[in-house]
């Protein structure tokens, strides 16, 4: 299974893995011959990366962190409880936003094990065309990718259970923004970012009167868009006047919006996701929770082709835990010569180094 850039050439290949919408329901399934009409099809999906078969990499197996039923119960349940909030918010009433509180914790502890379970990289790669409803998907994506910091910071399981409730309901708020807004392609006016802005501000007071949301995960909502030098939204607080927890969403929620399928823009590839991040490391986000969830997602996702400084490109077959940019790789070519594939483990050959990522496609 190869990581490739969706394009007319994949004709007659076959689609390596399937893919779903937001809703856990398969679009295309794994083993579909693919034809310029199909391939026309996820083009204007915007889906720009597929995995195809090809066998010399056939044995290699993706995993995602949680089970697609998990997957798919979560999304189905922030779904569920948005909607109760946005609904209830103008009668307050308590007992309702209390049940969807709990009934959310309860989701939280489940993907919690899930994911310490796996003791795997994070690879969430999209295969997930999320052109409705993406701010569920992005809700539980953030809240996988805050669970992988905390749990690497060794956070105590109350203190996880704070970070995912944040991260679960960080962007709650934005459910009374005009989905027009939310998705408009081009340039927001002022007048929509303001609107736009507004959503720290509404998650928070919503969340602030749960009595099962503690006061710091209501913050997460309020804090996820501050900056360390001041730039952010609302209140442009600074550096230690960021909770902890607002800048460990602040990096998760970047990631995810960036490596994410969106109508407007291209998805990127995550190590391209954390270039983002380090480009704003010290000054935007906090450089030792970069540095954290770098440990805890896979740089280099299984199926991907990788160019080597020494003239060998191949690709991953294997994350190595603790050294997330220093993969396995099935070598494939040796300075554009095809090879018997082999691998190398680049966690003990210490010269070799990764120099780029090739995602087009070559029929052999
Ligand atoms: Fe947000």
């Amino acid at each position: 299974m190869r990581l490739v850039e969706t394009s007319l050439s994949l004709s007659s290949t076959y689609l390596g893995k399937a893919i779903y919408n937001n809703k856990g329901q398969i679009l295309l399934n794994e083993g579909v011959q693919l034809d310029t009409r199909l391939l026309q099809r996820l083009i204007g999906m915007n889906i720009h990366y597929i995995y195809i078969q090809d066998n010399k990499t056939e044995d290699l197996k993706l995993h995602y962190p949680i089970s697609m039923k998990l997957r798919r119960k979560a999304i189905t349940s922030i779904q569920k409880h948005f909607d109760e909030f946005e609904s209830n918010r103008q009668f307050s009433n308590v007992l309702v936003l209390e049940k969807a509180a709990k009934s959310l914790i309860k989701i939280i502890r489940e993907i919690q094990a899930e994911i310490k379970d796996s003791q795997d990289l994070l690879a969430l790669l999209s295969d997930v065309y999320t052109y409705d409803h993406y701010i569920f998907t992005h809700s539980l994506n953030v809240t996988m990718y805050s669970l992988a910091i905390g749990m690497k910071l060794n956070l105590r399981d109350y203190e996880l259970e704070t970070l995912g409730l944040g991260a679960i309901l960080h962007d709650v708020g934005k459910v009374k923004i005009p989905e027009e807004i939310l998705m408009k392609p081009e340039r927001l006016t002022d007048e929509e970012f303001f609107q736009v802005k507004k959503h720290t501000v509404e998650g928070f007071e919503l969340l602030r009167n749960i009595p099962s949301v503690t006061l710091i995960a209501a913050h997460c909502a309020y804090q996820h868009h501050e900056r360390l030098n001041g730039s952010g939204y609302p209140r442009g607080i600074k550096a230690n006047e960021i909770h902890p927890f607002g800048k460990i969403i602040a990096v998760a929620d970047v990631f995810d919006a960036v490596t994410s399928n969106r109508i407007y823009r291209q998805a990127m590839l995550p190590h391209e996701g954390l270039e983002i991040l380090y480009s704003g490391s010290g000054t935007l986000y906090d450089q030792k929770t970069i540095e954290v969830f770098r440990q805890a997602v896979a740089v280099y996702p299984i199926g991907i082709t990788v160019v080597l400084n020494d003239g060998r490109k191949g690709v991953v077959c294997k994350q190595n835990i603790g050294l997330s940019d220093r993969p396995v790789v099935r070598v494939l070519e040796e300075n554009g010569i095809e090879v018997d594939p082999y691998e190398i483990d680049l966690k003990t050959l210490l010269d070799v180094m990764i120099t780029a990522c090739d995602t087009t496609f070559k029929k052999s």
